[in-house]
């Protein structure tokens, strides 16, 4: 049996400093954004105030989705017990039970253009979402990792969360987003080149450089 303290807002507790300009650094040009995105799992007690957490989703709730259809929903929980219990369902990462938030992303299927239809575009649209929260959040300054649900839909311990947490039997989690001030610069990773995943015209075809 799960029990969790909901809170009706988010809260942030008196423990730890919150997140001010001196802690997180803005990055305002898009490109740059891009570049400096990386999964962080290693974060700074240091809390998030509750308007970047709403700026993130402000983010999530202008992307593009099929027929405008807009299936995604989110629930922020910054409550360490939650946070310990997501990290639980998410195959024991311990990582996000040290997140000072995590976001998690829903996607409805009752909200999805072709209910009935097996294709998985709500859940596609909700990755979309999701991504524009993740760099919102790198813009704002903040680490975050993505975490996928998706394989374990149907477990005891998803559906236990889901009980715990109200969320409806229509809405899937798809996604955790983790996130703190980082703690930690990510080595370097591998990244395919250009020509390898991008053509000219046709498949296989190389673009002009
Ligand atoms: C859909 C998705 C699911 C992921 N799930 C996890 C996860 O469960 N645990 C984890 O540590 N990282 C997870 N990641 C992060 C990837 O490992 C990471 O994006 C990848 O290694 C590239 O590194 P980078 O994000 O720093 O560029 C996930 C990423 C995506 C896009």
């Amino acid at each position: 049996m799960v029990t969790i303290m909901r809170k009706t807002s988010l809260s942030t507790s008196d423990s730890s400093l919150s997140a001010t300009a001196d802690e997180v650094t803005k990055i305002e040009n898009f490109f740059d954004v891009i570049t400096k995105r990386r999964s962080i799992r290693k974060y700074k007690d240091i809390e998030i105030p509750d308007e970047h957490i709403i700026q993130m989703l402000e983010a999530a709730r202008l992307a593009p989705s099929t027929n405008n259809t807009q299936p995604w929903q989110y629930i922020a929980v910054k409550d360490s017990e939650t946070i310990g219990l997501l990290s639980l369902v998410a195959g024991g990462q311990k990582f996000i039970a040290d997140a000072k938030a995590v976001i998690i992303a829903l996607a409805n299927k009752a909200a999805s253009c072709c209910p009935g239809n097996p294709s998985l575009w709500h859940v596609q649209d909700t990755m979309i979402a999701t991504e524009h929260l993740v760099l919102a959040a790198t813009a704002l300054g903040y680490g975050s990792c993505w975490v996928a649900m998706l394989d374990s839909r149907n477990s005891q311990s998803i559906v236990a969360v889901k009980q715990a947490l109200r969320i409806p039997e229509n809405a899937d989690i798809v996604a955790l987003v983790t996130l703190g001030v980082p703690d930690e610069v990510p080595s370097p990773r591998s990244t395919m080149e250009l020509s390898e995943i991008a053509y000219s015209e046709a498949y296989g075809f190389s673009l002009k450089e």
